[in-house]
């Protein structure tokens, strides 16, 4: 008999709370819980929460409701939320769905075992402060088995820019990097177990500041690790892409061709109107000059579509700007606005013309992504393989450019980096062959 008991985490919004979720598992383990992929038999359930568009915010509150039935079958099953909900919202959420037992914001969740222990005493526990200490310095070493050959880790959290439509500055808070020396400890313990891939997460994270020489520092020093074969960082804004960035995208082995670049409008008027800081050219001058350090990087981007006050115009001038940048992916989303964020006072564009103008963009960049998909075949690739695929003998892993990549290969390659000659273009992945020596 054990008295470990079991944790089911459901993770919405983005890597970081993926990373999150990660590490609130590893702070929930020393309180005696283990992680469980079946809600059922679970004794603790967590929702890590998003909070960037309103669909994603409501979403919990009607994951909640459907939580209920279980909770009353199972009165001891305790429910917590945390994330960027959590961080907005507090005390409202008990409010309406007074079953949670627990709310946590995502700068305190070091905290979770004390917490724990009111909620395991039968009383509710909400904490959503912005402490001055480093809860990374104060979580439990990361000593789990790698379960995955790629992992994130954060290096930088929070955000400064305050773009007029974004909750993150408010539910992350200020914009902190972490000293490089804990982040180099952390990837050396994440590649000891088995990581051979790291992305380097920030909500601004090319503005990270922890090391002397900005995130191209620190990803120089993370290259220096033998073992691990593959970086990658995200998010990055524009303004932030200095020099010495631009030149590691030319010059470090290890830096994959794949960059993630958002640019939310094509239209400086409505770039203006969002506190971008950027004009559409200042944009396009960067493409090019990371494209003449790197020429095969893939762009990927995220764009808003219904900003208030945005004319057709405008939008043009997104359409025009995504097909002089063609990027190999992207993330298009209509404007939701979001209670306390300067946009939200300003009246919205219809609903009718939003969403047409998301079918058109979307229909453009789902172009843009099969040509780059298509173009792929016939070239040999690298491959770093993760998992077992569903087809019998088959392995799934991610090229150089993110794409995800099928081939028949040996089980024993999961974890290593091999070449793979693609041979065909699917609506998400690409299949290809292993060239054996
Ligand atoms: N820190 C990152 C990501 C922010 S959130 C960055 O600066 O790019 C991810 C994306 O969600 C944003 O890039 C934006 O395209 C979208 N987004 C943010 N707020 C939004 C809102 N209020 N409505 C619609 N989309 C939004
Ligand atoms: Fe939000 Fe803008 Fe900060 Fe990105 S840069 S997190 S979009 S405020
Ligand atoms: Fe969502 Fe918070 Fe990430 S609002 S996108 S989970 S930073």
């Amino acid at each position: 008999m054990t008295n470990t008991k079991k944790l089911y985490i459901k993770t919405y919004g983005c890597q970081m709370n993926v990373y999150d979720s990660e590490r609130m598992a590893e702070a929930l383990e020393v309180g005696g819980y283990e992680q469980t992929q079946d809600m059922d038999e679970a004794d603790m359930i967590l929702l890590n929460t998003c909070h960037i568009r309103e669909k994603a915010a409501e979403k919990v509150y009607s994951d909640l409701g459907r939580l209920k039935p279980l909770h009353d079958a199972k009165p001891d099953l305790k429910i917590g939320v945390a994330g960027c909900v959590a961080q907005a919202e507090g005390q409202e959420i008990m409010r309406r769905q007074p079953m949670v037992d627990l709310v946590v914001g995502p700068q305190t969740y070091h905290r979770l075992p004390e917490m724990m222990k009111e909620v395991n005493a039968g009383r509710q526990a909400l904490d959503t402060d912005f402490p001055e200490e480093d809860k990374f310095n104060l979580l439990p070493k990361r000593e789990l088995p790698a379960r995955n050959p790629s992992a994130f880790l954060t290096v930088q959290e929070g955000c400064d820019k305050f773009c007029a439509f974004c909750v993150v500055p408010y539910t992350r808070g200020a914009e902190v990097s972490r000293p490089a020396a804990r982040i180099l400890k952390e990837a050396q313990a994440l590649v000891d177990r088995g990581v051979r891939e790291i992305t380097l997460l920030g909500q601004n994270v090319n503005a990270y500041h922890g090391h002397k020489g900005g995130l191209a520092g620190l990803i120089w020093d993370l290259a220096e690790i033998e073992d691990l074969k593959r970086i990658r960082f995200t998010t990055s804004h524009p303004n932030d892409m200095d020099d010495a960035l631009i030149d590691a995208h030319g010059t470090c082995e290890k830096l994959m061709p794949y960059l993630h670049l958002p640019v939310q409008s094509g239209s400086d008027r409505i770039l203006k109107a969002m506190n971008r800081k950027h004009t559409a050219d200042a944009y396009r001058a960067l493409i090019a000059r990371i494209r003449e350090a790197r020429p095969d990087l893939m762009f990927s981007g995220d764009f808003i579509v219904g900003f208030p006050g945005e004319t057709d115009e405008d939008f043009e001038a997104t359409l025009q700007l995504v097909r002089d940048v063609h990027y190999g992916q992207a993330y298009s989303f209509k404007y939701s606005a979001r209670p306390g964020t300067p946009a939200a006072e300003k009246p919205d564009v219809p609903a009718e013309i939003a969403h047409e103008r998301l079918q058109r963009l979307q229909a453009l960049l789902t172009e843009q992504q099969y040509q780059t998909q298509s173009d792929m075949v016939g070239r040999t690739v690298n491959v770093l393989f993760e998992k077992q695929g569903r087809q019998e003998g088959q392995l799934i892993g991610k090229s150089d450019y993110l794409h995800a990549v099928h081939a028949v290969a040996p089980v024993d390659m999961i974890g290593t980096v091999q070449p793979v000659r693609i041979t065909k273009s699917m609506t998400n992945s690409l299949t290809g062959q292993l060239i054996s020596d």
